[in-house]
């Protein structure tokens, strides 16, 4: 099987529903599909409705959910929810973590749950500054990993993606380097083969990826795409980043 590009927009609490049905109908209209090239968006919960089967070439995911199916949980959205609004959804984004205190654990059972209804997580895990200079990156994702990825069990591997962003790189215009990015998705890679050997799971890279830097993090081995945030939020950066997929596409 030849190269595979997830080229993957996350608009965090950006765009209303009417500024995201707008923004995929323009997007579309930007980039042809190719073999190889999955383009998704993760529009705020609020969005989801507008944009669900707009365009078959824009997959749609969520950016969070909870773990219970129903219940007396005030303001939160089940997987069960968003089964037919989202075919993906992110868990763990270091936001949630840091801003909302997820824990690994409440990561786990997010995953698990999106699994159990048919949904593909988006897994992601990352290192502060300190923890990297503290040269503890490797540890600190691999304990991600495991706890994470726990209970993962059989054909419910193919629907797993996970997604490398590394604290200090996310809004801070200071991307890893390709050789970083690369030296921890390699890590990524051989924790996964273990976890699920013979599995192609798809490792994306996230932290301040634009134009500019999307085409040579792409060229790495072990990255199979991107996950982008702020260049995310204008047609023209995040079709051009789909372009530098497509190139590496040969398409
Ligand atoms: P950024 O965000 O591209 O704005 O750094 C990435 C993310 O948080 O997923």
């Amino acid at each position: 099987m030849g190269r595979q590009y997830v080229i993957a927009g996350n608009w965090k609490m950006y765009k209303t529903a009417e500024e995201s049905r707008e923004f995929v109908r323009a997007l579309a209209k930007e980039f042809s599909d190719a073999p190889g090239l999955t383009v998704i968006v993760f529009p705020p919960f609020t969005s989801l409705q507008a944009v669900s089967g707009l365009d078959p070439r824009v997959h749609i995911g969520a950016q969070n959910l909870f773990f219970e199916e129903q219940g007396a949980f005030t303001g939160e959205i089940s997987a069960l929810m968003l089964r037919g609004l989202a075919e993906y959804a992110l868990v763990g984004h270091s936001e949630r973590r840091q801003v909302f205190h997820e824990s690994d654990g409440d990561v786990n059972r997010k995953l698990l749950a999106a699994l159990a209804a048919g949904l593909k997580p988006v897994l992601c895990v990352g290192e502060t500054l300190p923890e990297r200079e503290a040269g503890q990156t490797l540890d600190k994702v691999k304990g991600q990993l495991d706890r994470g990825l726990a209970g993962v069990t059989g054909g419910d591997w193919e629907r797993v993606i996970v997604a490398y962003e590394p604290i200090w790189a996310i809004g801070t215009g200071r991307n890893a380097t390709p050789q970083q990015a690369e030296e921890v998705h390699r890590h990524i890679r051989g924790t996964l083969g273990e976890k699920a050997p013979g599995r192609a799971i798809p490792i994306l890279y996230g932290g301040s990826v634009k134009p500019e830097n999307s085409l040579e993090l792409l060229a790495q081995e072990n990255i199979s795409g991107v996950l982008v945030g702020g260049a995310s939020l204008k047609v023209d950066q995040f079709s051009a980043i789909i372009r530098s997929g497509l190139k590496l596409l040969g398409a």
